[in-house]
């Protein structure tokens, strides 16, 4: 699968604080005419990487649906968007209709189908701006910027496909599967999936996608009772190339890490709480590398532009 890494940057927290990048974006929030965040994405999003396709679009919803209790999925028709979406991009969507409004929130590419530019996208409501998407009915336009975050990067070495995901950590890896699906058939692909109970499942999601997937609640109410990362023992005994992807909450992602082996290839797709979604604010920066020595210090990378998705062995849970 191709991969659309983007350029490697490495932070210490003197080096935020002083950025060439974060004096950039005070300059932006200085001469913004309108909304604070319109004016970072619009203006900012070409000086933040020129090679990224990177655009702000209007997108009309085609369908918004409640298939769970809390949990939806949304379609929408991007016209004037015909470019690729790799699997691990998201999307930054305005969630309100102020011109003041909210800051705009990250959600995952869950499918795109390039052919008819609609965009598939599932969430789950936690608070005012998820809440205020399920009131939005057909034909409403919403204001998006995308495509977002660097994408997975599965290795043609790779003779088996693992992916653990737990509760909305699904939708990117539901899109990498299909892609596999299409790109790699011959690659089998084992799909972990965990949730509190049955209900934050989303066994929906796999029918409609014909993905066949072992499940664990933590409740024991469907599949096995207990921890996603309980399925994966005994996956790494035998010899072969096995990649790994994960998403998800991060006690999950820090358990999966202790379980795989060094040598094996591992991404994971983390969460940050996001404000600009480009690089440009250092809002959502993760540890990735090693601590240092000299000073104990850690080096960062920001989750939006680095990011999303990171080497497992190199990120720092704590
Ligand atoms: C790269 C990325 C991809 C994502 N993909 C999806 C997706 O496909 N589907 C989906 O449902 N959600 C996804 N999320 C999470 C989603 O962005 C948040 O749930 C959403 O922003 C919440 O907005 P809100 O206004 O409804 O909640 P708020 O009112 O802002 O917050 C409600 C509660 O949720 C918590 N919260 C909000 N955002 C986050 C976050 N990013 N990480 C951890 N806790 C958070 C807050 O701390 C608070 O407790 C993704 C996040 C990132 C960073
Ligand atoms: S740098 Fe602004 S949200 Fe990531």
């Amino acid at each position: 699968m191709r991969r659309a890494r983007g350029r490697k940057r490495v932070f210490t927290k003197f080096t935020i604080t002083f950025s060439v990048r974060a004096t950039f974006t005070a300059k932006i929030y200085k001469m913004q005419a309108g909304n604070p965040i319109e004016s970072v994405c619009e203006r900012g999003i070409e000086a933040a990487d020129a090679a990224r396709p990177i655009r702000h679009v209007n997108c009309r919803i085609i369908r918004n649906y409640e298939f769970a209790p809390t949990h939806f999925i949304i379609d929408l028709e991007l016209a004037d968007f015909g470019e690729p979406l790799m699997p691990g991009h998201f999307a930054n969507l305005k969630c309100d209709d102020k011109p003041y409004g909210m800051l705009y929130r990250p959600l995952s590419v869950m499918e795109w189908d390039r052919s008819t530019r609609i965009l598939t996208i599932y969430y789950k409501v936690v608070g005012v701006g998820t809440e205020w998407l399920t009131r939005q009915g057909v034909d409403t336009v919403l204001k998006a910027v995308l495509p977002l975050g660097n994408s997975f990067g599965v290795p043609d070495t790779a003779k088996k496909a693992v992916m653990v995901a737990g509760g909305v950590g699904v939708a990117p890896l539901i899109f990498l599967s299909n892609r596999l699906r299409i790109e790699r058939p011959e690659l089998p692909v084992l799909f972990l999936m965990g949730a509190r109970t049955m209900d934050d499942l989303c066994l929906q999601l796999f029918r409609q996608y014909s993905i066949d997937a072992e499940f664990a609640t933590d409740d024991g109410s469907y599949g096995h009772r207990g921890l996603v990362t309980e399925l994966l023992a005994g996956e790494f005994d035998t010899d072969g190339q096995i990649y790994l992807a994960c998403c998800g909450p991060t006690p999950m992602m820090a358990a999966v890490k202790r379980l795989v082996p060094s040598d094996v290839i591992a991404e994971a797709s983390l969460e940050a709480r996001m404000a600009c979604g480009i690089g440009a604010c250092m809002g959502c920066v993760a540890k990735i590398g090693q601590r240092k020595s000299v000073d104990g210090s850690f080096t960062y990378s920001t989750v939006c532009h680095d990011g999303p998705i990171f080497p497992l062995h190199r990120v720092i849970f704590d």
